[in-house]
């Protein structure tokens, strides 16, 4: 198998969860339609990914890290809906349908989002886990997506739209928090889920703080040089904003290399692991650099 091939094995078991996962909670049908019109649009479901594989690295069973790992792609999905608000970065498509705005209308969207972010929650602490592990993964993934994190990365984003001038050193911190917060935030609850030891949760975060700036690099290069069709989502958006990003800062060649640069960094901290679940998070740090979706 691909290592294509082996994500889109992992993403299925953890899109079986998330069909049902909201269901029987007695929320409104036009919110339910609206949360999982865009949940279960497809979408990669890299983050559950990591986490569960970070998970098996340290011994957890897949199965038990599987509602919160479902939990972050509801984070994950919420930021995706709001990014594309007229008010944010007035996209019309997303995982290859129209954008939850244009499907339903602003302020479904927004309480679909809304929602998500609070049912992500619900998810996690409904983990079969020890409640001091699922405490501390939830303490850390609600940093990752709030206003250190995903959020403040967000509003560095829309702060920097249209003005240009952001500095190398400014780009990477908003890629940092935007992206890298999430996906690092991943890669760290896995680990503390599974027991793992400080030394162990470390490298996880290092990891996914690598792998999560090169994951916003590419998206940046994708943005210019990518295929509407492949990626689901309009290409040429960033420019049309006025968005700073990093082949708008340093080139397409540059921003290849530092994306590769940030990939090597997140294989150096698996050197100390062996076994099929190292081997994969080793792959997925290339893939995540020359991916075309
Ligand atoms: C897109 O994320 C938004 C970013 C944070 C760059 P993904 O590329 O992971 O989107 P999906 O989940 O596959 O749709
Ligand atoms: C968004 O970055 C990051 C989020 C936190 C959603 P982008 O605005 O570049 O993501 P896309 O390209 O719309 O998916
Ligand atoms: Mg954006
Ligand atoms: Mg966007
Ligand atoms: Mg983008």
């Amino acid at each position: 198998m691909t290592i294509k091939e082996e994500v889109v094995v992992r993403a299925q078991a953890v899109h079986a969860y998330l069909e049902q996962c909201l269901r029987g909670r007695n929320i409104p049908g036009r919110l339910l339609e609206s949360m999982e019109y865009s949940l279960l649009a497809g979408g990669k479901r890299l983050r559950p990914v990591l986490l569960l594989n970070w998970a098996e690295l340290f011994g957890l069973q897949a199965e038990l890290a599987t509602p919160f790992a479902a939990g972050l792609e509801c984070i994950h999905t919420y930021s995706l809906i709001h990014d594309d608000l007229p008010a944010m970065d007035d996209d019309d498509l997303r995982r290859g349908r129209p954008s939850n705005h244009k499907a339903f209308d602003e302020a479904t969207a927004i309480l679909a989002g809304d929602g998500l972010l609070t049912e992500a929650f619900t998810l996690m602490f409904s983990s079969p886990l020890p409640a001091e592990r699922v405490l501390k993964a939830a303490a850390c993934a609600a940093e990752a997506a709030g206003g250190s994190g995903m959020v403040g990365g967000q509003m560095l984003d829309m702060l920097y739209t249209g003005k240009g001038g952001a500095s190398l050193e400014e780009l990477r911190r908003m890629h940092s928090m935007k992206t890298g917060a999430l996906i690092k935030g991943a890669c760290t609850a896995g680990a503390i889920l599974a027991g793992a030891s400080e030394e162990d949760v470390s490298r996880a975060e290092h990891y996914g703080r690598s792998v999560g700036v090169a994951f916003q690099i590419v998206d940046d290069i994708l943005d210019v040089i990518g295929d509407e069709a492949e990626l689901g989502k309009p290409v040429g958006s960033d420019e049309e904003m006025g968005k700073s990003t990093y082949p708008s800062l340093v080139g397409l060649d540059e921003s290849k290399r530092l994306a590769e640069e940030y990939a090597a960094e997140a294989r150096h901290c698996l050197e100390c692991y062996n076994g099929p679940q190292a081997e994969f998070l080793k792959k997925l740090a290339d893939y995540i650099v020359h991916r075309i979706n």
